[in-house]
């Protein structure tokens, strides 16, 4: 199959790319380079352009003859969606609105868009299911739940069939840890974690150590991202049959900043210095996936369940790129 994929330079983006080609689809670039990099994109025609440019996307659905929409062109930082609202309904919701009027425009009717477990924003009940209400708690997430609501709207149209796939922590390196996370600045925990292991950082942060969890820091549900791209193939292939799809992809399984910061100690070998400072704003205290719906209904396994597994493939890929990717 033929897919565009937005931002298909960036962290998610790059190793989904990898994944289409490996499983013999033509996967399309496109991607303005504004976060994402160059040499990420390895296996795939390289498209340098905006997602948010109508006449210019319609043109690229058009030429390529796109059959699906893969878009991970989203900001992604809550701390920034805070500060600068606005840029993130536009980038987030108004220009993914041009995306969704774009493919229209060609008659493009697969989308397979990257949510997040942000729009539940402080879950009542954990694990985390499908229908627990939503609630987020910062334009980021409600930025995400806007998109799923225009995505649904559409899909009642008959001119649109998507999946929404809410990520819990996507993480770890893919592809022989080739294709690893890079932000610019890094905001994401074991990145950071593992900058202070190779010493390129003074010390990790810890965001607040009086949560109400077992020792006081914050839990999450990381995924590693080769997982994560697997669920995305079999959700596409799921779209011959439905029109809209909605699934959580987490492990189920629940680590503290402690227990991360452990672990990427075991990992590395290396000794590093560890600071307890305030909570950061906006932060949940525990997030957990119930992903059996996506076990279920789209035979979706994880071959990275552990954490250790996941940190081993980020630390190969920092320190095979001590300096992120070379080339923009
Ligand atoms: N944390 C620290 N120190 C740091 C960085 C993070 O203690 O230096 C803590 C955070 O407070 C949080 C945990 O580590 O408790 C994980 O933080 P991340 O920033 O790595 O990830 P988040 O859970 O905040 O965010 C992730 C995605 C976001 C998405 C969000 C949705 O990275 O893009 O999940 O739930 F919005």
């Amino acid at each position: 199959m033929k897919v565009l994929v937005c931002g298909g330079a960036g962290y998610i983006g790059s190793n989904m790319t990898e994944l289409l080609a490996r499983q013999g689809h033509q996967p399309i670039v496109l991607d303005n380079l504004s976060k994402g990099h160059r040499s990420a994109v390895k296996n795939a025609e390289f498209v340098r352009g905006d997602f948010g440019d109508f006449e210019f996307t319609v043109d690229v659905l058009e030429k390529h003859k796109i059959e699906a929409v893969m878009h991970f062109a989203a900001f992604i930082e809550v701390g920034e969606s805070v500060e600068q609202p606005l840029r993130y309904y536009d980038n987030n919701v108004s220009r993914t609105r041009t995306l969704l009027a774009a493919m229209e425009a060609a008659e493009v009717q697969k989308f397979v868009f990257s949510s997040t477990a942000a729009v539940y924003g402080m879950p009542e009940r954990l694990p985390i299911t499908e229908d627990t209400p939503k609630s987020p708690i910062n334009p980021y997430g409600e930025t995400k739940w806007a998109v799923e609501r225009m995505c649904h709207f559409q899909s009642q149209t008959g001119r649109l069939r998507y999946a929404a796939l809410r990520y819990f922590n996507a993480c770890g390196a893919g592809f022989d840890a080739t294709l690893g996370e890079d932000h610019r600045p890094e905001s994401h925990l074991i990145p950071l974690i593992i900058q202070a292991a190779m010493g390129k950082r003074d010390n990790i942060k810890i965001f607040g150590t009086d949560y109400p969890t077992p020792d006081g820091t914050c839990i999450r549900d990381y995924i590693h991202i080769e997982d994560l791209a697997k669920a995305h193939l079999l959700a596409l292939a799921k779209l011959d049959e439905k029109t809209e799809l909605v699934y959580n992809l987490g492990n189920g399984k629940g680590y503290s900043v402690r227990q991360v910061i452990d672990c990427v100690r075991k990992v590395s070998g290396k000794g590093f210095k560890v600071v307890e400072t305030d909570r950061r704003a906006g932060d949940p205290p525990v997030l957990t996936a119930d992903a059996s719906k996506a076990q279920k209904e789209l035979g979706w396994e994880t071959d990275y369940p552990e954490l250790e597994k996941i940190v081993e493939s980020a630390w190969k890929f920092h320190t095979t790129h001590p300096n992120g990717y070379v080339s923009k």
